[in-house]
Parts: structure tokens; sequence; C-alpha cells
């Protein structure tokens, strides 16, 4: 995203807006906006600072602060694989190397054609299943590199 269109100029207002323009309620409004945009963009920080009278630097630590809040796209499935103690410990990392190999991207980036991007997480919650691989809200536990290719190739 490089310059906002007028339309979503409007949107970052309507939501901040929703929020009485309320500086306290910053984290609310960038919840909204992330929902609303996918990811908080520096444009759309820069714009909701402004709508809500505060300094563009708290803006964006809020951002980089909490890990729930991203400033970079995701791709239409979203793979995310935990690298809490439990799912690390039994080669979690491998499974990352094999999403990386399959679709040429590494943590943090999306695919060209906008299809898949690859974040690593803290603990799931769900240890019990480690290594645990998510892809969208669908969970896979217990993944091998292996099976990599082959779940990836139900989302074609
Ligand atoms: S460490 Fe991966 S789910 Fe807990």
């Amino acid at each position: 995203m490089n310059k906002l269109t007028d339309c979503q100029v409007k949107k970052i207002g309507d939501i901040c807006a929703s929020f009485n323009n309320d500086p306290g309620e910053l984290i609310n409004v960038l919840h909204k906006a992330q929902g609303e945009f996918g990811y908080l963009p520096e444009e759309v920080q820069r714009e909701v600072a402004k709508n809500l009278g505060v300094p563009v630097a708290k803006v964006y630590g809020v951002v980089t602060f909490y890990s729930f809040f991203t400033m970079t796209p995701k791709g239409k499935h979203a793979i995310s694989v935990c690298m809490g103690t439990a799912c690390y410990v039994r080669d979690a990392e491998k499974v990352v190397d094999a999403v990386k190999d399959e679709l040429g991207i590494g943590v943090g980036e999306v695919t060209a054609d906008g299809k898949f991007s690859l974040d690593c997480l803290r603990c799931v919650g769900a240890c019990g299943l480690a290594p645990v691989m998510l892809i969208g809200e669908k969970v896979y536990g217990r993944v091998t590199p292996g099976q990599v290719k082959e779940i990836l190739a139900t989302y074609e």
C-alpha cells in the first residue's frame, strides 16, 4: 500500500469516529483497522494517529509491541508455524523450511500471486499436537516436513 485512496482515508476516519476519536481506544481502533485492511501499513498508522491526535511514534509503538498486529500483508491463506518450545523441540523449524522450499518465500513474506504468506507464532496452546501449523483458522498437528507439500496442495 502506498498512498491511501480517499475511500480508505474515509474508512479510517469512520473507524476512529466510531470510537469517538478517543486516544484511549487506540488498540481497539487498530484492531478494527487491521480487520478492514488485513494489516497496518505505515500509511494507515499515520492516518489513525492524525484522527486520534496522537504521535505516529505512539501508534507505531503499539503496533510493534503486540504480536497480533502486523505491518505486512498476509496471503489469501496465511500460514503460521508455531515456534513455541514444545513445537520447536519437535522440529517446527524443519516444517518452516519445508514451507519455504515449497513456496519460495521467507518468513514474513507473501507469494507473488498473493495466495500464501508465512509467519511464525509463539505457542498457540495446542502443544499436545506439536509441531503445529495453522493455515487461516485450520490447525494441523504433528506436521512432518514431508506432509507440507501435500497439505499446501489442498489449497490450490
Ligand atoms: S508450543 Fe506450539 S502449540 Fe504450544
